[in-house]
């Protein structure tokens, strides 16, 4: 079905969920200060899903509407038939984007492969511009490899490529100046992204909490404006500058009405469907993934579980919900 013959997705709250960001794995070979300061610690559990799972899942979606997939983990890029499952999900009927979140390192060496196997979207974690602060961040010194990925990327003409940085008071909020350069001649836009706290960083949150709305003025002031938000658009506030060839958007998980635009919606890396990033509760969809028999169940269990989206999240009231770290559903 293509995207058009269904209605699109969405809740009784009115938000519609253009794309779904299915998690691919929660494993991780970085340990960014913020997320798996100590790296990722292998739990034990049902392993992940694999690729005939994910195409019966994104055929599920695609047949309510949805035309879009962000590949998300963890770090993506350590599965190791990542570019089977961009291909399988890329053949789907309806599915027109299929994008990926990625922190960069294998990017020089898989990206040609992605792109071939269907990949349309990049978005590439890189929280400073300094490669000395990059390291230090993450715990591994690999920015020339990320550079290296975003050039080969240009070169290849995928015609999405964004940079995600998470502000961090006292750490890389600074740099406010450099992006700027950065931006001048790369058609590429970066999203500052608002620190959330999560169930293992609050002390890390409590001290390096800065928020978005500082930047807004920042940015403002060295004349970039605000661009009109389309519908879809979700919950980023994009800012543009007619002397800069790329854009910058702001991702302000904590400003008032950030949820009443927020149309993600998440499956984990074990299936479960996951309504918000900070919600109780998942609703397992694995066990209708096992035979394409059970397609008008998992239609079924959808739609009635998107009737329940709660309108916000707790977070104002210092909630954090279910998850320890991001790395255990994807940002
Ligand atoms: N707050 C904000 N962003 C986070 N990410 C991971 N953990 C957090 C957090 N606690 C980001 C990553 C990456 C994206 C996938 O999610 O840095 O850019
Ligand atoms: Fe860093 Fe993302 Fe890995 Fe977390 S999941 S450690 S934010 S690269």
């Amino acid at each position: 079905m293509i995207d058009g013959d269904a209605p699109a997705l969405g809740d009784s709250f009115g938000r519609r969920f253009p794309y779904l960001r299915l998690s691919l794995t929660e494993a991780c070979n970085f340990s960014c200060s913020y997320c798996l300061p100590d790296g990722y610690q292998g739990e034990a559990g049902p392993r992940f899903l694999g690729v005939a799972e994910i195409q019966r899942l994104v055929r599920g979606f695609a047949a309510l509407g949805m035309h879009k997939i962000r590949l998300t983990g963890g770090e993506p890029s350590l599965r190791k038939d990542l570019e089977q499952i961009i291909e399988a999900v890329a053949a789907v009927p309806g599915i027109r984007k299929v994008a990926i979140t990625t922190n960069g390192t294998l990017l020089p060496r898989r990206l040609p492969g992605w792109h071939r196997a269907g990949l349309t979207a990049l978005n590439v974690s890189m929280d400073s511009l300094q490669r000395d602060r990059f390291h230090a961040l993450t715990g591994h010194d690999r920015q020339p490899e990320i550079l290296q990925g975003l050039q080969m990327a240009q070169a290849l003409g995928i015609a999405s490529v964004k940079l995600n940085a998470v502000l961090l008071r006292g750490v890389n909020d600074d740099e406010l100046p450099q992006w700027m350069e950065f931006l001048r001649e790369r058609p590429v836009s970066v999203r500052f992204i608002e620190l959330m706290r999560t169930g293992d960083n609050e002390a890390y949150f409590l001290q390096h909490h800065r928020r978005a709305d500082e930047v807004i003025t920042q940015l403002l002031e060295a004349g970039w404006s605000e661009r009109p938000r389309y519908p879809d658009a979700g919950p980023a506030r994009e800012f543009g500058h007619p002397g800069h060839r790329g854009t910058v958007g702001i991702i302000a998980p904590y400003a008032r009405d950030f949820c009443s635009s927020c149309n993600r919606l998440r499956v984990t890396a074990r299936g479960d469907l996951r309504l918000c990033l900070f919600g109780e509760f998942g609703v397992p969809l694995r066990p209708l993934l096992q035979s394409d028999d059970d397609f008008d169940a998992l239609l079924a269990r959808i739609t009635t579980q998107l009737g329940l989206k709660a309108a916000g999240h707790g977070l104002h009231q210092g909630q954090t919900g279910l998850i320890p770290h991001l790395a255990s559903i994807g940002g």
